[in-house]
């Protein structure tokens, strides 16, 4: 499904009926990296994905991503869809536009849900290094993003043995298109700290670490949930940053026992 949302084409999906929960996916992928956990939680909870702007089936405008636009996509959707409130889940990019919308708009959160994400902002490493993925993104196209991005998403044991995946995900990756490329990466690089956040969420949150995540280590991911006032932390075993489709059971059972665990108070 597709609608107008900011001047723009948004596709998403919308299946199931119950507490809404909502999916905001990483870099530089798109809506179907949640197909399991839609076919885990759609008998219970209505569950919206989303193609972000510059993914998937949405459309790719040439200027300007910011993640404040992304969460005012998301926000804007939402009212399309009529939801007032709901669970959002967010892994790494995704949980920085969660920082986003949750800065703008506490109230449309029932339980918040981070995984494999930080709250600091690039350093100036990772701030060049944005730089350099655009450039090759430009010169080369989308699909060297995959080259760059494969070993940086998937643990090492998946990258070796998981040909599916991997084949999979590659897939993904060439087909975006490089604009949708390029600004998620400057949007990324402007990101401010969301550290002084951390302290202020007052919603159920979940925050989950893969194991063997490198671009996003657990250990770091833990240290986050520490500062997030009452949140649980899950460590994801034989998963990297991808956790949510290299160990999707696990993933699931968490944030199936987080819904449930809220359920009587906050669903
Ligand atoms: C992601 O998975 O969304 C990216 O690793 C985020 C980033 O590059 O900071």
């Amino acid at each position: 499904m597709k609608a107008h949302i900011n001047d723009i084409g948004l596709a998403y999906s919308d299946e199931g009926q119950g507490p809404p929960v909502v999916f905001l996916h990483a870099f530089p992928l798109n809506r179907t990296m949640w197909v399991p956990q839609v076919a885990g939680l759609k008998d219970r909870y209505r569950v919206v994905t989303i193609d972000l702007r510059g993914h998937g089936e949405s459309d790719a405008p040439m200027w300007r991503y910011t993640l404040d636009q992304f969460a005012e996509d998301v926000h804007g959707l939402l009212e399309h869809l009529g939801i007032a409130k709901a669970t959002f889940v967010g892994l790494s990019m995704g949980g920085y536009i969660l920082f986003a919308l949750y800065r703008k708009s506490p109230s449309l959160f029932q339980c918040l849900v981070l995984a494999d994400t930080r709250a600091t902002a690039d350093t100036p490493e990772a701030k060049a290094a944005r730089f350099s993925m655009a450039q090759i993104a430009y010169r080369r196209g989308a699909s060297s993003i995959a080259d760059l991005m494969l070993p940086k998403l998937l643990s090492p044991a998946s990258c070796e043995h998981r040909a599916d995946l991997r084949g999979h995900l590659r897939t993904i990756i060439a087909s975006n298109q490089v604009s949708g490329i390029v600004d998620d990466l400057m949007a990324m690089e402007e990101r401010p700290d969301s550290t002084p956040l951390l302290s202020t969420i007052s919603v159920p949150t979940l925050v989950i670490g893969g194991e063997e995540d490198l671009a996003s280590p657990p250990e770091e991911v833990e240290a986050m949930a520490q500062q997030i006032p009452g949140s649980t932390f899950v460590r994801i075993p034989q998963a990297g940053h991808l956790s949510n489709m290299e160990n999707p059971a696990a993933f699931n059972a968490a944030l199936l026992s987080f819904l449930t665990s809220v359920g009587n108070s906050n669903l």
